[in-house]
């Protein structure tokens, strides 16, 4: 097997929020399984990773807030790696587009380009706020779109129907800083000239798709763009906060958060070699032919990386010596939705990594994403899909496996690997399967059909436990144990290679299995033969996988549901405990009477059998004073008195009201008594 460089980037997710399952799904875990597979196969894999730290919503959460951006980065910075190592995630580092090393990477880029004259300058209108004297770039400012007339559209983009616009025809600009109505200033931007390398960008996207095989959604994506024709980008932004611009007299200028944050890649990577104390190495993984550059993204990334990362990588190589590789494929996910809807961080839709791997081990939620991942069109996690995969498929299939032919070495064997007697057919066939599979798994994730992949290692798991049933250890175990050794020993060995082939699936379970099987993990293609030899000691089983209760699955979905409603209703859910401290009473009318000067309120005399009470209501449109006596109605009894025109009500009366505003006093049937607790 030829040993491959490779460099594998997963996007820079914003530290501006706590990343969740989605984000998952989409470009880290499928990311994640190729590395640790990679690795085992014994290539040269650097993993890439780490925090976009500038951009709009970053400034937007810290103006709302009130902390400053610095701090906003430093919290989701460092809750996002904690989540992604807990997550298990194997970057080589975790870096951040704050550090010094990735703003001289970016300027060296702008400075690069500006010197070949590539860059033009051009005045534009850009929205000002006058009360904050700031300009208002990209998401400072909402307003109505003009193509559909969602009124929440950002200022040059229209997240509800895709029209993208300039942002002089927004109607009913908004600033999201002051919420006052912006003023247009003309501003001047560098641009960087996409329409160029249009010619280039097509010819590299066409060659690579078909050597490599690239992802119809990509593809798709990326025809579009040409279709429409690639225009002069602005690369920098009028803000405080970002990369400066590297020439005099930019002042108050920053580039453009994309511009930047894809040579996040490069300088973290000059970061981590720099701290093993090889400054120069990691050329051999951006700049030398030997090696590979696969970047995993999720859909909405991928004009940037297939178009404008691309386009800055050839604009450099134009003008330097050293080159740069182009990304050699770009594996880029659809969505994960939560329970049938988008993840809302706003809408309270969704769990967020930190909160569930609180409540349960990373491998659980590894294998269920990755046995659904939205490869090639949306998917949905599903808490009861959780419970059954890891009910079913985890401590069903391979815990149980596991389980019990560890019970058997131990119980019948003295914990030891029993030999190899005659093979009987079945034994041939599994000795068969466990040798093809490591192969089989290598082919699909080679190509990035990492869910494919996983079915097929659960298949193998399934094709394990069969084994074991088909077997009948525990009659040979009575009539031919020399038999039932044999058994036991393929077990184990096709232990060993579920082991290696599940581990970049699920890798905190791999490992105890290893430790069980008090054996090391090897090459990746090795781990079809078998590897424990016998009278090889193994340690003692642990448990692997701990089912999930009914009531765990059912308190998500109460959770889920609590959201559901409030949104229907618009009102927030209160316990039965707040309920029950409004103090809801039956009582009867017992006279009514104008207020002077008032035309809504009349002042009634309530009788709640125990007790009298004034009440004044507003209802005097609505009712004639002489209507209301002898009513049956219901009083909120606990409502602390007040004065209404200066007349004292010691409680309010229910009422319904309805589409044309008119009210209606509840009434109750004349039979029931006054004084009664309604509930
Ligand atoms: O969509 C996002 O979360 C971006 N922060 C991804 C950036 S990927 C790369 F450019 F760094
Ligand atoms: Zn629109």
């Amino acid at each position: 097997m030829n040993k491959e460089k490779v460099l594998v980037t997963s996007a820079l997710p914003y530290a501006n929020g706590q990343i969740h399952l989605g984000h998952l799904s989409g470009a880290y875990l499928p990311a994640d399984i190729y590395v640790r597979y990679k690795r085992l196969k014994g290539d040269d894999v650097v993993y890439i990773c780490g925090s976009d730290e500038h951009g709009v919503p970053i400034t937007i959460t810290a103006d709302k807030e009130g902390v400053s951006p610095q701090a906003i980065i430093d919290r989701y910075h460092n809750q996002n790696k904690a989540a992604f190592e807990k997550f298990g995630m194997s970057f080589d580092i975790y870096s951040r587009t704050s550090i010094p090393e990735h703003h001289k990477t970016a300027q060296e880029f702008f400075l690069s380009f500006y010197n070949q004259g590539l860059l033009k300058e051009k005045k534009t209108m850009q929205f000002f706020d006058p009360e904050a004297n700031k300009f208002l770039p990209d998401r400072y400012v909402e307003g109505t779109c003009p193509s559909c007339g969602y009124e929440e559209a950002r200022s040059d983009e229209c997240e509800k129907c895709g029209a993208i616009y300039e942002p002089t025809e927004l109607v009913n600009p908004k600033s999201k800083i002051s919420g006052g109505t912006p003023e247009l200033r003309e501003t001047s931007h560098w641009f960087f000239p996409l329409g160029h390398f249009q010619e280039r960008l097509e010819n590299y996207i066409n060659e690579y798709s078909k050597k490599y095989g690239w992802k119809d959604n990509v593809l798709n994506y990326c025809r579009g763009w040409f279709k429409e024709g690639l225009n002069d980008r602005a690369v920098t932004r009028d803000l405080d906060w970002g990369v400066k611009v590297p020439l005099d007299d930019s002042d108050g200028k920053v580039l453009y958060v994309w511009f930047e944050a894809v040579l996040g890649y490069i300088s973290a990577t000059k970061k981590l070699f720099e701290e093993k104390g090889e400054p120069e190495k990691w050329r051999e993984y951006w700049q030398s032919d030997d090696a590979k550059y696969i970047a995993f993204i999720g859909k909405d990334n991928i004009v940037f990386h297939t178009i404008i990362f691309p386009a800055m990588l050839m604009a450099w190589n134009d003008g330097n010596d050293d080159k740069y590789l182009l990304p050699q494929n770009v594996p880029a996910n659809e969505f994960l939705n939560f329970e049938g809807k988008k993840f809302s961080k706003s809408r309270g839709w969704g769990i967020n990594v930190n909160e569930f791997l609180r409540l349960y081990p990373a491998d659980l939620l590894r294998y269920t994403l990755a046995a659904n991942l939205p490869e090639n069109k949306d998917t949905d996690f599903y808490w009861k899909e959780f419970q059954m995969r890891t009910n079913g498929d985890l401590a069903g299939v391979v815990g149980n496996f596991v389980n019990r032919t560890f019970t058997f070495a131990h119980k019948h064997f003295e914990g030891k690997v029993p030999p190899l007697a005659d093979l009987g057919e079945i034994d041939k066939q599994m000795l068969a399967a466990i040798e093809q599979t490591p192969e089989k798994i290598a082919k699909l994730i080679e190509t990035y059909k990492i869910k494919d992949a996983v079915f097929e290692i659960m298949t193998f798991a399934r094709s394990c436990n069969k084994y074991f049933n088909d077997s009948e250890p525990w009659k040979s175990v009575k009539t031919d144990k020399e038999k039932c050794g044999t058994t036991i020993n393929v077990a184990l060995q096709a232990i060993y290679t579920l082991a290696e082939v599940f581990s970049p699936v699920i890798p905190f379970t791999s490992e105890k299995i290893f430790k069980m099987l008090n054996a090391e993990i090897t090459d990746w293609f090795e781990s079809g033969k078998p590897q424990l030899p016998e009278n090889h000691q193994l340690n003692k089983a642990e448990i692997l996988f701990a089912k999930i209760e009914d009531s765990e699955i059912e308190a998500q979905i109460n959770k889920l549901s609590a959201v559901e409603t409030e949104e229907k209703y618009d009102v927030p859910l209160i316990t039965f405990e707040e309920f029950m401290k409004t103090d809801l009473r039956t009582a009867e009318i017992v006279s009514a009477e104008k207020i002077k000067k008032s035309k809504k309120l009349l002042k009634l005399q309530v009788d709640l059998g125990f007790e009298k009470r004034q009440v004044v209501a507003g209802i005097a449109e609505h009712y004639q004073p002489e209507e209301l006596p002898g009513k049956k109605i219901i009083l909120v009894a606990n409502l602390k008195p007040a004065k209404l025109m200066g007349v004292e009500s010691q409680g309010m009366i229910l009422a319904v009201e309805d589409k044309e505003g008119k009210l209606s006093v509840v009434e109750m049937d004349k039979s029931i008594s006054t004084g009664l607790k309604v509930r």
